[in-house]
């Protein structure tokens, strides 16, 4: 390559590296040091491993990997690599001060080594970092979100603003205002992206034929889902799948995780739901959830004007940017990332990267495709073709969803 091409290269990954720890460092100085080594919720290791976790990558990825430097930090090894500790003893850790040290040593090594590294062979683990860092950061927020939910013994959370009454709120007339679906012709739909950027899973982008069918312009909004709510959702058998209603009869809840019966809140969209919970307003709205195929193609040509990054710092009203896909869809990306009645597996030609424990080993029939990043998800991984993956009865994300019919 030219060096000039070389240069730019290097240049915007620099970029790309600090804005990126910008955001980090933003809810490091934010959270209160008090949560940094509480679990908030089983699935999920507190706060300061996640810190801990990105700086560890980050020096066995780019200063051991690429740079050939010996290992630093090595007592580190066991306490933040992925497979290190179970989750539940990750609570003993270094001070934050400590951690947020190890961030600045390492970052200043990988900086050094940026200055003359040959990233014309080197970028795609680069690129790779910087969204393995944005993800973590996007995760520390949900578990924030819900350290607060619980310090103040919330059963749905105040948003911070003024609550209304409870009850008639609901019966607002915009319930309907959101409701209306859009046509997608039959024909192709690119999957995934051979960019630079784009992660082990989305590679190779590939071609499927779709049939006609017809989505939400928008995300479902708190406003529809508490007609369902209303209706008896939670209590009605019939809107449920069997693996849905026996996550339900098992964890006994009446509504999303992350809910306000302010009326603020009602053109907002849903969030704090799991796929069973998604899938049983689906079934409720004589709908079905969009496949990750047909999630895409409706996505196409959408643009990231919309709210991410925590710019806002939660959910806004569906209407509020003008991001319209080529379709018509609104809020493809940001917002609330999206349910989709796809289990997560590899395209045709998979190859993992960098490790096989990236994705493939959640190939399993078990995890959902998520799509379209939520306000939280910074523009590092804010893009159509990104893939999210959880486990179907996972709330803490911030992901609601949007309906599709024949
Ligand atoms: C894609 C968000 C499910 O956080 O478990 C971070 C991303 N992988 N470190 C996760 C990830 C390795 C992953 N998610
Ligand atoms: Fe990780």
């Amino acid at each position: 390559m030219k060096s000039a091409l070389i240069q730019s290269r290097r240049q915007s990954i620099a970029v790309a590296l600090a804005q990126t720890r910008q955001l980090s460092l933003d809810l490091f100085t934010q959270i209160d040091q008090s949560l940094f080594f509480k679990q908030a919720h089983p699935e999920f290791s507190p706060i300061g491993w996640h810190f801990g976790h990105i700086a560890f990558t980050e020096a066995y990825w780019i200063l051991e990997s690429l740079a050939g430097l010996p290992p630093s930090f090595c007592e580190y090894q066991g306490l933040f690599a992925a497979d290190g500790l179970p989750k539940h003893e990750r609570q003993n850790l270094p001070s934050p001060a400590t951690i947020k040290d190890y961030l600045h040593t390492v970052r200043a090594k990988t900086l050094d080594y940026l200055a003359t590294a040959p990233i014309g062979q080197e970028e795609r683990l680069w690129q790779w970092l910087v969204q393995h860092e944005s993800q973590h950061a996007e995760t520390i927020s949900f578990i924030w979100q819900l350290h607060q939910q619980r310090k103040y013994n919330l059963s749905s959370i105040d948003f911070g603003q003024a609550k209304s009454q409870v009850g008639c709120d609901l019966l607002k007339p915009s319930a309907n205002d959101y409701a209306e679906m859009v046509i997608v012709e039959a024909g192709e739909v690119i999957m995934g992206s051979n960019a630079i950027a784009a992660l082990d899973n989305e590679r190779p982008a590939h071609k499927l034929h779709l049939d006609t069918y017809w989505i939400d312009r928008y995300p479902v909004t708190c406003s529809q889902y508490s007609q369902f709510m209303t209706a008896g959702g939670y209590q009605k058998r019939q809107y449920w799948s069997k693996s849905g209603w026996q996550w339900l009869q098992q964890n006994p809840v009446d509504q999303p995780l992350y809910w306000s019966n302010s009326s603020d809140w009602l053109d907002h969209p849903v969030y704090g739901v799991s796929y069973y919970e998604a899938e049983a307003y689906a079934n409720f709205a004589r709908k079905r959830l969009p496949t990750e195929a047909e999630w895409s193609k409706a996505a196409f040509g959408s643009s990231d004007n919309c709210n991410h990054s925590r710019l806002i710092g939660h959910t806004t009203p569906v209407n509020t940017y003008p991001n319209l896909s080529k379709y018509g869809c609104q809020d493809m990306l940001g917002n609330v990332w999206e349910w989709t009645a796809s289990w997560f597996a590899g395209y045709p030609g998979f190859a993992h990267y960098p490790y096989q424990g990236y994705s493939e080993v959640y190939f399993d029939q078990q995890h959902r495709v998520l799509k379209g990043g939520s306000w939280a998800t910074s523009s590092a991984a804010l893009r159509t073709s990104f893939r999210n993956w959880y486990h179907p009865e996972v709330r803490q994300i911030f992901a609601g969803f949007r309906c599709a019919k024949d």
